[in-house]
């Protein structure tokens, strides 16, 4: 990783917005769910640390926080009180998204946060419809100027599902270009694989003729355990070259770095963690140049 920029730990809690770039419609970025409606797999975990990682090697990244939980803006460390728009606003129509948007301390990442609020969606825009389309509208022109605003320019949107298949996560699959499945390295880890292809499938057909499934990725590995190893020969068997080269390792780091509101490229960019998300960002570009290159 030696081309790789360093992130310096010490780095303020605010930063002034980035230059605004010229007027007119900009390239819009490529937005990628992170989802399993399993709890617990390491989908926050992976939207923090990838989008980091992603952010360290040159690309802004805004992180969209669509789990209630709202675990991604408490791990990028967004207090509460500084949620004044959060992305219930946003699907509730209430609020552009650029309102949302908050930079992190991480140069060139941002997060549209969340609160409890969004549990609530479902009963609030349920019957709309265009209740599917939300985010998808949201994040329409996101890179472009507005009333002067100083403009954004997103290479890349990651977002955050919470673990279920409900209406949050169906615009998430709705907006997305792309699926990144974190899957847990556990005996049950292909459990609820088949019925989350069977959504993406559903929503390709319905309601996002573009939508793919990026990659999946093992997390939790632990080498000590057999188990570990059992689970990712099965999945490498089962979903074939779907299934990212990088493994991320089970590290006390990435675990306790959240408690600190700070992703562990932060908290300790020399972990097998951090090198783990470094190699995934590297991947997961190089697997959209192939795709591009595919046309
Ligand atoms: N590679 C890892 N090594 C050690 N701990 C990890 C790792 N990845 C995630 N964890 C820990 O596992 C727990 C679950 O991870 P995470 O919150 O990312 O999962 P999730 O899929 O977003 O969960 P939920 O479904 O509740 O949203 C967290 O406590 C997290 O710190
Ligand atoms: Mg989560």
């Amino acid at each position: 990783m030696t081309d790789t920029p360093t992130i310096d730990p010490a780095a303020p809690q605010v930063v002034p917005f980035e230059k605004p770039v010229a007027a007119g419609p900009a390239a819009a970025p490529r937005v990628l769910a992170i989802a399993n409606q399993k709890g617990g797999v390491g989908k926050t975990t992976t939207a923090i640390n990838l989008g980091t990682a992603l952010a360290a090697i040159g690309e802004h990244v805004l992180i969209v926080d669509l789990d209630p939980q709202g675990n991604a803006s408490t791990g990028l460390g967004i207090e509460r009180k500084a949620r004044r728009t959060s992305t219930y606003d946003v699907l509730t129509g209430a609020a552009p998204m650029r309102d949302a948007v908050i930079q992190t301390a991480v140069p060139q990442l941002y997060i549209a946060p969340s609160t409890m609020d969004l549990s609530g969606l479902e009963l609030e825009i349920g019957q709309q419809r265009d209740r599917a389309f939300r985010l998808r509208t949201a994040l329409n022109n996101i890179n472009n100027i507005n009333n002067g605003t100083p403009a954004f320019h997103f290479t890349y949107v990651l977002v955050d599902c919470p673990p279920s298949l409900n209406l949050i996560t169906v615009n998430a699959m709705a907006a997305a270009d792309s699926i990144l499945v974190p899957l847990q390295c556990e005996f049950f880890a292909l459990e609820g694989l088949s019925q989350l292809l069977k959504t993406v499938e559903q929503v390709k057909t319905t309601l996002n003729p573009k939508l793919s499934i990026h990659g999946i990725v093992l997390t939790m590995f632990d080498s000590r355990n057999n188990l570990s190893n059992q689970v990712v020969a099965d999945v490498r068997q089962f979903m074939g070259r779907k299934v990212y080269d990088t493994v991320i390792p089970r590290n006390v780091r990435i675990s306790e770095a959240p408690s600190y509101g700070k992703p562990v490229l932060v908290y300790d960019l020399k972990c097998v963690g951090s090198e783990a998300y470094l190699r995934l960002a590297t991947e997961i570009i190089q697997r959209e140049r192939e795709l591009k290159a595919a046309g």
